[in-house]
């Protein structure tokens, strides 16, 4: 690993001494804001033998987010980390326009995470007039997620896609706490041979146990607490499969009655307990299932998920 602590003589500086135009120096960190020269250091990096590791975000960083920098930085010597809220992956009806965002905290916390470059594209640039080419696929994404937001998966896909061949990254890593979008972007992967090493990194949590998520920011008072019904649910999920209960029905009842007494007004949108693999229901608690929920409360979907056998 090539990781220099003064940034004068780290070869990402070298290479972009070559293109001052559009970035921001900062020791030992890039700013990138166009795809082309994003491209140009990406090229540079690999033909000068550097490994390079993605991390795709949409800001807001928390811990979450920057366990997954890290991760990357154990296996790359370069790691790009991206910041881009993607309105393909919104519907109308959804969040876009009030997504938070904070840009310069997003980079002070790269920064300190010691993250190589961060890239945050234009969306006029990532999706110009007449954009007309999306990535699907397709079996995994008709479960769970897909199901309640059926235009959801073709917007990440895409995204991802677009981010992969701008930077040309040896690993990516995506993490745990949104399983399926990890499954479907894996497959994806798989199926068009980019050769990307693949992470999937442990979900964060809070200390008590709600899944770190840039959506935790709607919740204030009464609401933050009651958002503990979906870890409360989960590990009653896990404590059931542990003691031997394999009905996935009986599971899941248990579940909406915890969340029902820990969260008198949550909507749940789903419960499932799936196959790791396939994301298709079991007919029966093996080892590897995964149990995933989407909840509203408060008003703010909330989603999780654990292996729970
Ligand atoms: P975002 O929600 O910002 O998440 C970026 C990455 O951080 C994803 O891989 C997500 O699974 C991971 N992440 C979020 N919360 C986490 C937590 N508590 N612990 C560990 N990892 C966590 O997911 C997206 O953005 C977008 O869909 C994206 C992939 C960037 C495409 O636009």
């Amino acid at each position: 690993m090539n990781r220099s602590t003064n940034g004068l003589n780290h070869p990402i500086d070298l290479i972009l001494a070559c293109y001052p135009d559009d970035t921001a120096y900062l020791p030992t960190m890039q700013i990138i804001r166009s795809i082309r020269k994003m491209q140009q250091v990406s090229r540079r990096l690999a033909a000068d033998g550097q490994t390079i590791g993605l991390v795709p975000t949409m800001g807001f960083l928390h811990r979450g987010h920057l366990s997954l920098i890290k991760r990357a930085q154990k296996n790359a010597d370069c790691v790009i980390t991206t910041i881009f809220v993607n309105p393909t992956q919104f519907a109308p009806h959804e969040d876009l326009d009030k997504y938070p965002r904070d840009e310069k905290g997003d980079i002070r916390k790269i920064r300190e995470a010691k993250g190589d470059i961060v890239f945050i594209p234009k969306a006029d640039e990532i999706y110009p007039d007449d954009f007309q080419t999306y990535v699907t696929v397709e079996k995994l994404t008709g479960t769970l997620e897909g199901k309640s937001r059926p235009t959801h998966f073709r917007g990440v896909t895409t995204v991802v896609a677009k981010l992969f061949n701008i930077t040309r990254p040896d690993l990516a890593v995506f993490g745990m706490k949104d399983f399926q979008q990890a499954c479907v972007l894996k497959q994806m992967t798989r199926d068009l041979g980019w050769p990307i090493r693949f992470i999937i990194a442990p979900t964060v949590r809070e200390k008590d146990g709600l899944a770190m998520s840039s959506r935790n920011k709607y919740l204030s008072g009464e609401a933050r607490k009651e958002a503990r019904c979906l870890i409360y649910a989960l590990r009653t999920a896990r404590e059931m499969a542990n003691s031997g209960v394999t009905v996935p029905k009986k599971i899941i009842t248990e579940m909406r009655a915890v969340i029902k007494a820990t969260c008198p007004s949550a909507r749940i949108d789903y419960i499932a307990l799936t196959d790791t693999t396939t994301l298709k229901p079991v007919s029966k608690v093996v080892r590897g299932t995964v149990c995933s929920l989407a909840v509203h409360v408060h008003g703010v979907r909330l989603i999780d998920n654990m292996k729970i056998a």
